[in-house]
């Protein structure tokens, strides 16, 4: 729920329509408070809005205006330094709003108002919307430092009066407004404003909005011009012009690109004159495509990398089938599984325009390579993930992704072993690698599947995302390690390789479970063998 929403609970009476008006004036009056060099504060009545009827009854005793919203203007100081959204004011000491609210016109002050130290002079304009006053926008301008106004100063009094104006009418703020994503870019007052009668010829352009105009290419001066003489993308902007619908857009030439909101000013439905709000955007531009194009040579290079980790296992699986010793062979098929690991995080860095990776992308990856070499395509080894990784640096991921990769190939190769499956091997083992699963002595939990019921094996890699850590386990329901060994002692390369990155290179801990440490919590081991990691995150 937005803020305004939750102000206006307090405020009911007014319907879901008249409450988005409210919001769409709050997303784009800053215009209208940078014209005006005033504070702009918007209140709604306490119990909905006074009955419009009762035109000439004085409020009750008891009403109060809650203020919903304040902006301060760029172009002048403001008078509040202090929040005002949220506070309830007695109707007595807002004379000038309840007015607004029942005369429903633009109520000026005569006098200055001295209460904040300063000379203030306050107007009130009464919000209209569905034929009736649903709020009321006050306009403080400090008139002590008011100068003799320039012809800048008098364009943006003359439009913010017909913008106020507006107000009332209820043809400000614009219906068909949207707040797009690039509203931090929308082109303020304060960047450049040119104001055009209806037809679209230039009437007064401030300094700032002619020198974006040169920046394009209209070394003329454009005071007098229409624009299609001088804008080389006019046309959308006069459509709207003729439509009264505001229109944003870009035009770049020769280099240079600059933004242009058009905002028709209307009165009694005819468009009397435009204000084009003109901001030059070229630097903002040319950082962009900088930052994009460096993105995507990041990109391209996480690719080249994955491409020549592929090459280099390709060449080693060639070389490995031109080996006669099953050991060889095997120590080849190693190393081939460990490039392939780390190329999967390369393969992922180059999917994304960010230097992270989602982790999540990466197991599931290593799961389906594991998985894939599996001997028979059919092997009853169920992989399963639970819980999310989430996003890691590049120089997190890829070490966890060897060593998930060795525990992994570990319950393949090891948890649940061929020779345990034929014969009356100790019960625990609940399928097995290459073998068809159904035609086995039950021995072990039955996992009824799409099939029918078979023997399987299960690993689980789970995952538990913390603020500062992230806990992997890796648990299976197989033989379990060798009886009587500590790890430490039964490791061969792949634990020690796993180990070492664990504790070295990530600085976390690497636990078997159960055996050197308790279990996890909210984690209970399968049975057979079970890795826990605990990595400190950055
Ligand atoms: N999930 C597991 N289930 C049963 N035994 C395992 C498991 N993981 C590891 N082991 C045992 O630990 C030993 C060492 O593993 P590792 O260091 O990866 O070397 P390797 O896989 O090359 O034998 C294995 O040979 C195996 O006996
Ligand atoms: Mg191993």
């Amino acid at each position: 729920m937005s803020l305004l929403s939750e102000l206006l609970s307090d405020a009911d009476g007014l319907e879901p329509e008249a409450v988005d008006h409210l919001q769409l004036l709050l997303s784009d009056w800053q215009t209208l408070a940078d014209l005006s060099f005033a504070d702009l504060l918007l209140f709604v009545a306490r119990g909905g809005p006074p009955d419009t009827d009762a035109d000439t009854i004085a409020p009750p005793a008891d009403a109060a205006y809650i203020c919903v919203g304040q902006i301060r203007p760029y172009t002048a100081q403001t008078i509040y330094t202090e929040d005002l959204v949220g506070q309830v004011f007695p109707a007595a000491e807002r004379p000038m709003v309840g007015r607004a609210f029942r005369e429903r016109r633009v109520m000026r002050d005569t006098d200055p108002d001295w209460s904040t130290g300063v000379p203030v002079r306050e107007e009130a304009i009464p919000v209209c919307f569905g034929g009736r006053v649903i709020a009321v926008v006050t306009r403080e301008a400090n008139v002590a430092t008011a100068r003799s106004p320039s012809q800048l100063e008098l364009t943006y009094l003359q439009s913010a009066g017909e913008l106020a104006q507006m107000l009332a009418d209820g043809t400000f703020p614009y219906a068909s407004y949207h707040t797009g994503e690039e509203r931090e870019l929308s082109p303020r007052v304060g960047d450049g404003i040119m104001r055009v009668d209806a037809s679209g010829t230039v009437v007064y352009a401030s300094p700032n909005a002619i020198s974006a105009y040169r920046r394009l290419g209209s070394l003329d001066n454009v005071i007098g011009q229409h624009l299609a003489d001088f804008d080389p993308a006019h046309h959308e902007m006069l459509e709207g012009l003729a439509d009264g619908e505001p229109v944003e857009n870009e035009v770049e030439r020769g280099g240079a690109v600059v933004l242009r909101r058009v905002l028709p000013l209307v009165r009694d439905a005819h468009v009397v004159a435009g204000l084009l709000l003109v901001r030059e955007v070229t630097e903002l531009r040319r950082h962009e495509r900088a930052l994009r194009l460096k993105d995507a040579t990041i990109r391209e290079i996480h690719h080249r990398v994955k491409n020549n980790l592929q090459t280099v296992a390709s060449l080693l699986r060639l070389q490995g089938r031109r080996l006669r010793t099953p050991e060889s062979k095997a120590a080849l098929a190693e190393s081939v599984r460990r490039i392939s690991s780390i190329a999967l995080v390369h393969e992922t860095l180059s999917e994304e325009s960010r230097q992270k990776v989602d982790f999540g992308i990466v197991a599931g990856r290593i799961v389906d390579m594991l998985a894939d070499g599996l001997t028979d395509p059919g092997a009853p080894i169920d992989f399963r993930r639970v819980g999310e990784p989430g996003d890691l640096p590049a120089d997190v991921a890829t070490p966890l992704a060897l060593v998930l990769s060795e525990l992994l190939q570990n319950c393949v190769e090891h948890a649940f072993p061929l020779s345990e499956l034929g014969e009356d091997g100790p019960p625990g083992p609940t399928g097995g690698r290459g073998s068809g699963g159904a035609d086995l002595e039950a021995t072990g939990p039955i996992v009824v599947t799409a099939e029918g019921p078979a023997r399987r094996g299960h690993v689980l890699v789970h995952f538990e995302r913390g603020p500062s850590t992230l806990r992997v386990a890796v648990a299976d329901d197989g033989v379990g390690m060798p009886e009587g060994l500590p790890p430490q002692k039964v490791a061969n390369l792949g634990l020690q390789i796993a180990r070492t990155l664990v504790e070295s290179e990530l600085g976390g801990t690497f636990s078997t479970l159960p055996g050197d440490d308790e279990p996890a919590a909210g984690f209970a081991p399968l049975g057979g063998t079970t890795i826990e990691l605990v990595l400190p995150l950055p």
